[in-house]
């Protein structure tokens, strides 16, 4: 089965978030199923950079009115990789969404319903090898900025004959892609698809929505998010659709990268361990203490790797900062995001010197620190599609405090009197995302900190957990399977 995955990001070149880790993973998972996956990405600089001595195989006079070529490559040395090479609409400094002074690019509609087109246009057979047209099974679409993809196969596809069959995943119902209606004739769709149950959605373009309409299947990336999506505080205007889809919605919970999260392996650490040698873990710990400038104590060291914004519920982490501390807690944070959260953070470090550590900024060596030398990571998210830092955390021995909802509530057991009773639990859950609820979880995993038995304990289980992809690849073989038949 050959399936062209189409995404924004996907590590190891280009990373704003979890989708990032997902559209790097998951091809290596599909792998064993017999699905061979290839990723299509544009081609922003850090993308174009790895790929200097890379062949054309497709050129497009006019895409969506640029030039643009297809150069193959590989995604990390071995995973087939195609990138499109647009100028026009990729090469500039900047994040792949937004421009240096973090605003929107202005045409994002084009920059992503190229990428769409042109993955429509490959699917269906645009790439000729040896005479003859190199098709693709299926289409794997991931968010927003993929998203147009399905329609452009629905309303437009390349090959006339055939129909390439498509899945939407969705990694976040809170970024949508709505663009005004005057781009609309610039997309090159029919006017059919100009209707509420393709691209229109109120008055305009709705990306997402285009995709969720004209994909075959739709996935998310929980089943709990899957449920939640169809209520209108999370399906944030959508869940109408959502609902009427029916079953062709479901939730597949993400895995984790193990070759690139294992503490057993990790190059990142000052020392590296597994759940028989917790004690190693210590080494890791004093090396983070003096990283963040905090004191040696006896009480746990949290830590938060995160988007600082409202979705992560990061608004609330400042006004438990005073409490954090009072109960004999730390905590080490790196993140960056809304300009407030940011300086009521440092505030906070600030009454707490020694005790608050804040980092701000994106630094991938440094989460794998800090996941190696926390005690707990807190991911207070107010809603959560799945969430890769609590995994982190669980394959870590960093257990994860977590707010009980989509993904979050999907992986953590909660520490609950049943839970330790049968000795399964792997972290704290809480309900409700808000100074009440987050500072007597906080309370409660200190306490449940001292007890030294019980919290090794529920670091071994978090630690022996299977959040491998093993599971999550053989689900989405069977989903490409069944659309296939
Ligand atoms: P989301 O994609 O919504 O931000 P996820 O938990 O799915 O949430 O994925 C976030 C990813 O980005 C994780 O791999 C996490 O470690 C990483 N990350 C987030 N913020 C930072 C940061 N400041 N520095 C390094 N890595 C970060
Ligand atoms: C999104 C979600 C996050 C999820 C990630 C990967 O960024 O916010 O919960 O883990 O996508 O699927």
């Amino acid at each position: 089965l050959k399936v062209l995955s189409v995404a924004s990001e996907a590590v190891p070149l280009v990373k704003t978030g979890g989708l990032a880790d997902v559209a790097g993973a998951l091809p290596a998972a599909l792998a064993p199923h017999g699905v061979e996956t290839t990723t299509l990405l544009p081609g922003y600089p850090s993308v174009m950079q790895t790929l200097k001595r890379a062949r054309a195989v497709h050129v497009w006079d006019s895409l969506l009115g640029t030039p643009a070529r297809l150069l193959a490559g590989k995604l990390d040395g071995t995973l087939p990789l195609l990138v499109l090479d647009a100028p026009v609409l990729y090469a500039r400094e900047g994040a792949p969404y937004t421009d240096t002074t973090g605003r929107d690019w202005g045409d994002n509609w084009r920059r992503f319903a190229a990428l769409g087109r042109a993955a429509a246009d490959i699917a269906g057979g645009a790439m000729v090898k040896r005479g003859k047209p190199q098709r693709f099974d299926l289409v794997h679409a991931h968010d927003w900025q993929a998203a147009m993809t399905a329609s452009y196969l629905r309303f437009a596809p390349f090959g006339k004959d055939e129909r390439v069959p498509s899945v939407m995943t969705i990694h976040n119902m809170a970024f949508q892609g709505w663009f005004g209606a005057e781009v609309f004739p610039q997309l090159g769709l029919p006017s059919e698809a100009w209707t509420m149950d393709g691209v229109e959605y109120h008055g305009g373009l709705g990306m997402l929505k285009a995709g969720l309409a004209c994909a075959d299947a739709v996935t998310t990336v929980s089943p709990t998010y899957a449920r939640e999506i169809r209520s209108a505080t999370f399906g944030m205007g959508l869940e109408g659709l959502i609902v009427a889809r029916g079953n062709a919605v479901s939730g597949i919970l993400n895995g984790i990268d193990t070759s690139l999260w294992n503490p057993a392996k990790d190059l990142a650490l000052a020392a590296s361990y597994n759940h028989h040698r917790l004690e190693k873990r210590t080494a890791n710990k004093r090396a983070l203490e003096t990283e963040f400038g905090l004191d040696e104590a006896a009480g746990p060291l949290f830590i938060a790797v995160s988007r600082l914004t409202w979705q992560k519920g990061m608004d609330v982490l400042p006004e438990v900062l005073d409490h954090l501390a009072g109960i004999g807690g730390r905590l080490a944070l790196l993140g960056s995001g809304d300009a407030q959260i940011e300086q009521q953070l440092l505030k906070g470090a600030a009454r707490h010197p020694g005790r608050i550590g804040i980092r701000i900024g994106y630094d991938e060596d440094l989460s794998h620190r800090m996941l190696g030398g926390g005690d707990a990571i807190l991911v207070p998210s107010r809603f959560e599609p799945c969430g890769l830092t609590q995994l982190y955390g669980l394959a870590y021995g960093c257990l994860p405090v977590v707010a009980r909802t989509g993904g979050l509530a999907d992986t953590v057991i909660d520490a609950n009197p049943a839970a330790l009773a049968a000795g399964c639990a792997t972290g704290v859950q809480f309900d409700g995302v808000n100074y009440d609820s987050l500072a007597a979880a906080l309370t409660r995993t200190v306490d449940l900190f001292h007890e030294t038995g019980t919290w090794e304990h529920i670091q071994k289980n978090a630690m022996t957990c299977d959040f491998s992809w093993a599971r999550s690849g053989k689900a989405y073989a069977d989903l490409y399977g069944s659309l296939i038949a």
